[in-house]
């Protein structure tokens, strides 16, 4: 799986610089990443940035003074990162720059990190022993230390399909996998999608894989949730819009309720060690 994923990535290339930024729905997911972890930020805490892309976290980390290590199976991804933090001016802050598979962390020592930050979905492309990663997060996290991840959601995805007004994914059932996706969130590889395979997690069991795995007290939240499946007419408002952030405190306000969690594009989860 790592090579397909790699491959995936480093001819992804700078695209993924500009995913988070590209449009106004970019933006609060962005914003409602951040705020999850916000209160947990402590200058000087070392973090691990788990899947770390093309470096947005790291950089607004490093900003606020955490010390980061950026870890990715892209070296394209790394490459970029490493040029943005140049640009940023925040090197002081960079503990390194690592390739790898979140599923083999042997290059760092255990309780090494306060936090690791495994957003933009990393998981959801392991396909096969997804508990290693878990394992490996628990086992290099210190006895304080919080994981903070982002998935990708199996009901926030079929939202998103139907507001892109994909209506042959819904005429053609069989050819899409629908039926595989809804009962396992498996995504095999797809003749119509450019990604690698993907698994799609649901709440309760992104939970269960975490609190089997080493963790405790898990929490969720949805990413955006309100949002989800209406990018188009949330991208109808400038960033600066008053509409704009009216929308965003509603997403603040909501996307923690454990009866949205499951809504959002992206499942999202902190949890402690046990
Ligand atoms: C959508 S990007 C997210 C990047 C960044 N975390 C963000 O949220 O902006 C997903 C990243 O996960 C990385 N990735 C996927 N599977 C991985 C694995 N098994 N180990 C390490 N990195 C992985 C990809 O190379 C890619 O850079």
């Amino acid at each position: 799986m790592g090579n397909k994923v790699m491959e995936f990535y480093d001819k992804y290339g700078i695209k993924e610089w500009y995913r988070l930024e590209e449009s106004s729905y970019s933006r609060i997911n962005y914003l409602l990443h951040m705020d999850f972890i916000e209160k947990h930020l402590k200058e000087g805490m070392r973090i691990l940035d788990a899947g770390c892309g093309a470096g947005r976290y790291s950089i607004e980390l490093a900003k606020r003074g955490c010390k980061v290590t950026l870890f990715d199976i892209s070296s394209e991804q790394l490459r970029i990162a490493k040029e943005k933090i140049q640009e940023a001016e925040i090197e002081e802050n960079i503990e390194g720059f690592i390739q790898g598979d979140i599923r083999d962390l042997s290059q760092f020592k255990d309780e090494e990190f306060d936090m690791i930050i495994c957003y933009g979905a990393p998981l959801s492309y392991v396909m096969e022993n997804r508990e290693k990663a878990i394992l490996e997060f628990n086992r290099v996290l210190n006895k304080k230390g919080l994981l903070a991840l982002s998935v990708n959601n199996r009901w926030g995805i079929i939202k998103m399909v139907l507001g892109s007004r994909n209506y042959d994914f819904f005429e053609r059932p069989e050819y899409w996998n629908i039926e595989e996706v809804i009962k396992t969130g498996d995504l095999r590889e797809h003749e119509m999608v450019s990604q690698p395979p993907r698994h799609f997690f649901e709440g309760k069991e992104l939970e269960y894989l975490l609190k089997c795995n080493g963790f405790k007290e898990v929490f969720l939240g949805g990413s955006p949730c309100i949002s989800c499946g209406n990018a188009e007419i949330i991208n109808d408002f400038n960033t600066d819009n008053r509409g704009l952030e009216t929308i965003f405190k509603i997403e603040l306000e909501t996307y923690t309720k454990p009866t949205m969690v499951d809504n959002g594009e992206f499942l999202l989860a902190k949890a402690k060690k046990k």
